[in-house]
């Protein structure tokens, strides 16, 4: 079990490249063997999820390459099998699109129920199954293995999304580009994700129109052909380097962004006292001084994002003041807070609400991170802390961030990878 150990106090400055959109990446991968042909994927970050979903295709024989670190060629035209029920399935929860994928080629789908970030509340799929039946596909569950078949065909339908969800528009939309007729996706999700994604099927063959609003249109085509296509960076990712910034201090160039999709971001760190200045591709952010509180309520795209919160969270540990936070998308999202306490963080949870009273400092303190995000929260209080933290469990932070210890390092912070051997327990005698 590997920890970071941080030696915190460290300002921030230099210039940082953003990766490969960790949730446009996961959701890609999958859609290929939607494609009879051989598709070529660039600027994916090679992060854990990413080498989950590569062992999934290849244990379903599908081909898959790195070409090159970042690029990979999926090769599906062999593949003759729906089913996915490998225990690897659990170890994330984008192995989901399986099903949407399965069902626009093969009409079946057989794939275990999928895992992923458990940060307190439900993750239902709920309205994946209410698309797919819409399509005509007879869904079941059974034994933790979700059954979809549509051996009659897939029909176009209109479907309403009772929740905003990405993985449902997603999901759904990987189905029904397939299907015969026109299906209207409404109250759709709109993150940058889902207009890479469409982007990524149309550039395959497919007719979506709509992405990235609420209401998407999709014409069914018989047939998805190959080719070459190139993620969003990650503005999650991004975001979260303006976070460390934020909380450490110093100036740091953030490249290889769509500063549209950080608006959100960017007006809430501008709002806390940070200096932003958008270059191109790329933004400045620099501290020049104390952080001022905020509400702020995380909300589906355009809205402040879900996946900032707890890095927010940590930040406005350190501001003036009392901030709020109200998480909008999940039941619950804030388990970081006990953690953050150990730190010195003065944080009061209610149900989906969170009352920040702003202190002088962190203190170092061994921590353990309980999800991906709330992992990079930890990180960002421990660069700015005084002392040393130790950050265990950051397997879940290794899912979504790509050379987080090197990137960090190369902009001054003091963090490193630590492997710790297992503990032996002593057979008993
Ligand atoms: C995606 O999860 C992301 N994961 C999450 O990011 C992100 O927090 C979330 O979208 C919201 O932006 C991936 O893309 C792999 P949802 P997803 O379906 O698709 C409810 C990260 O840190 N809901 O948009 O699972 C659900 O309970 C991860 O990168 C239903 O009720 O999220 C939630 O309250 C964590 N029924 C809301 O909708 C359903 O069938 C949004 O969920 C589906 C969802």
């Amino acid at each position: 079990m590997d920890k970071y150990v941080i030696h915190g106090g460290k300002p921030l400055f230099g210039e940082v490249n953003i990766s490969g959109a960790k949730n446009a990446a996961v959701a890609i991968i999958p859609a290929a063997i939607l494609v009879d042909g051989v598709v070529r994927v660039e600027n994916i970050p090679m992060i854990q999820d990413v080498i989950i979903e590569m062992e999934i295709l290849r244990e379903l024989g599908v081909k898959v390459r790195a070409v090159n670190p970042g690029t990979l060629e999926i090769d599906s035209r062999g593949l003759n099998r729906f089913s996915a029920v490998s225990d690897l399935n659990l170890k994330m929860r984008a192995s989901y699109y399986l099903i949407g994928a399965f069902l626009g080629r093969f009409h079946r789908a057989e794939v275990a129920m999928p895992g992923g970030c458990n940060f307190g509340g439900v993750r239902p799929i709920d309205q994946h199954m209410k698309g797919f039946e819409a399509l005509g596909a007879k869904m079941d569950t059974r034994g933790g293995v979700v059954y979809a078949d549509a051996t009659e065909g897939l029909k176009g339908a209109n479907i309403y999304l009772d929740v905003v969800s990405v993985g449902a528009t997603m999901n759904i939309m990987m189905a029904a580009c397939m299907a015969e007729g026109q299906t209207v996706i409404e109250n759709a999700a709109k993150e940058p994700h889902i207009v890479d994604l469409a982007n990524f099927l149309n550039s395959m063959g497919a007719d979506i129109m709509g992405a990235g609003t609420d209401v998407i249109k999709i014409r069914g085509v018989s047939k998805l052909t190959g080719g070459v296509y190139s993620t969003i960076p990650d503005q999650i990712e991004a975001g979260t380097y303006m976070a460390a910034v934020a909380a450490a201090g110093g100036s740091v160039l953030i490249k290889n962004i769509i500063p549209k999709h950080l608006d959100c971001i960017t007006a809430k760190l501008e709002e806390m006292g940070l200096e932003m200045e958008e270059v191109d591709d790329s933004i400045r952010i620099t501290k020049t001084g104390k952080l001022r509180r905020i509400q702020v309520k995380t909300l589906p795209y355009p809205g402040f994002p879900t996946d900032m919160q707890p890095q927010l969270g940590a930040v406005l540990c350190l501001a003036e003041g009392t901030s709020i936070i109200t998480e909008g998308v999940w039941e619950s999202r804030f388990r970081y807070s006990d953690e953050l306490r150990r730190m010195g963080a003065k944080i009061q949870v209610d149900g989906k609400v969170a009352v920040i009273e702003g202190v002088e400092k962190f203190t170092g303190a061994l921590v353990r991170a309980s999800d991906l995000r709330a992992g990079a929260a930890l990180v960002i209080a421990g660069l700015a802390a005084e002392g040393t933290t130790e950050v265990e469990e950051i397997a879940y932070i290794e899912r979504g961030y790509e050379d987080l210890v090197g990137k960090l390092q190369r902009l001054g912070a003091d963090i490193r990878r630590v492997s710790v051997p297992a503990v032996a327990i002593p057979k008993a005698n």
